[in-house]
């Protein structure tokens, strides 16, 4: 796959994992494992789950966390090892020296929870020998913009798992939520970092476009791959956990479109080229011809589509300018061009949740 890096750009990605090596947050530390372990009760939290979460399904939902969680050093190896394919010498170096010691302890309260509540410590142990010995097969492309596309994505919706296990046990077993929610923080800082790394990126070679929308289309969440039967599941979970699909939307989309650089010209693009990868259609519109058509154009129109996006996902506010401060002739024409992206905006329809990730081949 096609990927280069000016020598400019390289510089700025090493000199944000300096940024990040020297300040990474504060990980989730043995002291700190130890100390909920020893106050850790999580037995009420079995009598007072929702009606519609059976005993089953609250075990299922910790076990992926853990067993995904454990496996960190196989995912580890399949993004070194594509960095240094391409001399992404930076992305190497953040994954071993920040992300994968940050992630080895993040199975541990899972761990410990399922001690809690009364599971064999062989047992437990064998699960997680079993899940790290399984292949990683990583299907979401190889070159480091892939990869950090890739991390955001799974990093945000991994964010999303801790955050609803902590509001599954809030009231429950406190302590349970509390190292839960440490850990979505930690996943948050993830999901910001490789944010950033995909806008210099793009910003350096606008042409790896490309690249980004190929692997959000092919996107996998590692369970997949690792543990397709509980992983199927967490559509079915998502609802009962009280996920909020449309916070979720906006969340992803609001991600997206920052690691585009902010730009609404990269997000209409960025939605028509997903859109025409999906065979989804634009109102009676193919958004493959749309995609060409405004390419011709030379573009201006992608900024329109991309602004519908966000008004459609109520993130209106990341593009409007105060019109009171513009030219009468600017004036006219964003009246015009709020017409159509009204237009466009109908004839959205965006959900991007599991569901659609978990159907992307
Ligand atoms: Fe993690
Ligand atoms: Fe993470």
């Amino acid at each position: 796959m096609q990927y280069d890096m000016p020598v400019a750009a390289e510089r700025q990605l090493e000199a944000l994992v300096d940024r990040i090596e020297t300040n990474p947050g504060k990980f989730v530390e043995p002291e700190e494992l130890q100390s909920f372990q020893e106050q850790l009760n999580l037995r009420p939290a079995l009598s007072t789950l929702p009606e519609s979460i059976s005993h089953e399904d609250f075990i299922g939902i910790l076990k992926l966390a853990m067993l995904t969680e454990s496996a960190t050093d196989s995912y580890a190896y399949a993004i070194h090892e594509r960095a240094m394919r391409y001399d992404a010498t930076w992305l190497a170096r953040f994954t071993t020296n920040v992300w994968a010691p940050d992630e080895r302890t993040h199975y541990a309260p899972y761990r410990s929870m399922f001690l809690d509540l009364g599971f064999s410590e062989a047992e437990l142990e064998r699960e997680i020998r079993e899940t790290r010995e399984a292949e990683y097969l990583h299907t979401s492309g190889d070159t480091p913009i892939h990869l950090t596309t890739f991390g955001m994505v799974q990093e945000y919706l991994t964010d999303n798992w801790h955050g609803l296990i902590a509001s599954l046990v809030r009231d429950s077993a406190p302590e349970a939520a509390q190292i839960a929610n440490r850990i979505k923080q930690r996943e948050t800082l993830h999901t910001l970092w490789y944010r950033d790394m995909t806008a210099l990126q793009l910003e350096a070679q606008p042409h790896l476009l490309g690249h980004i929308s190929e692997a959000l289309v092919h996107f996998q969440m590692p369970g997949q791959v690792l543990l397709p039967d509980l992983q199927d599941r967490v559509p079915g979970w998502l609802p009962k956990m009280g996920a909020d699909f449309d916070r979720m939307t906006r969340d992803m989309i609001r991600l997206i479109h920052e690691s585009l650089g902010g730009s609404v010209r990269n997000s209409g693009e960025m939605l028509l080229a997903i859109a025409s990868e999906k065979g989804m259609r634009l109102g009676p519109l193919d958004p493959g011809l749309v995609r060409t058509a405004l390419g011709r154009l030379g573009g201006p129109g992608f900024g329109l589509v991309g602004e519908a996006m966000l008004l459609k996902a109520g993130l209106g506010h990341l593009y409007t300018e105060p019109l009171e401060e513009a030219a009468p002739t600017h004036r006219r024409v964003e009246r015009v061009r709020s017409v159509m992206r009204n237009w466009i905006a109908d004839r959205l329809e965006i959900e991007v949740g599991y569901e659609s990730y978990d159907t992307a081949s």
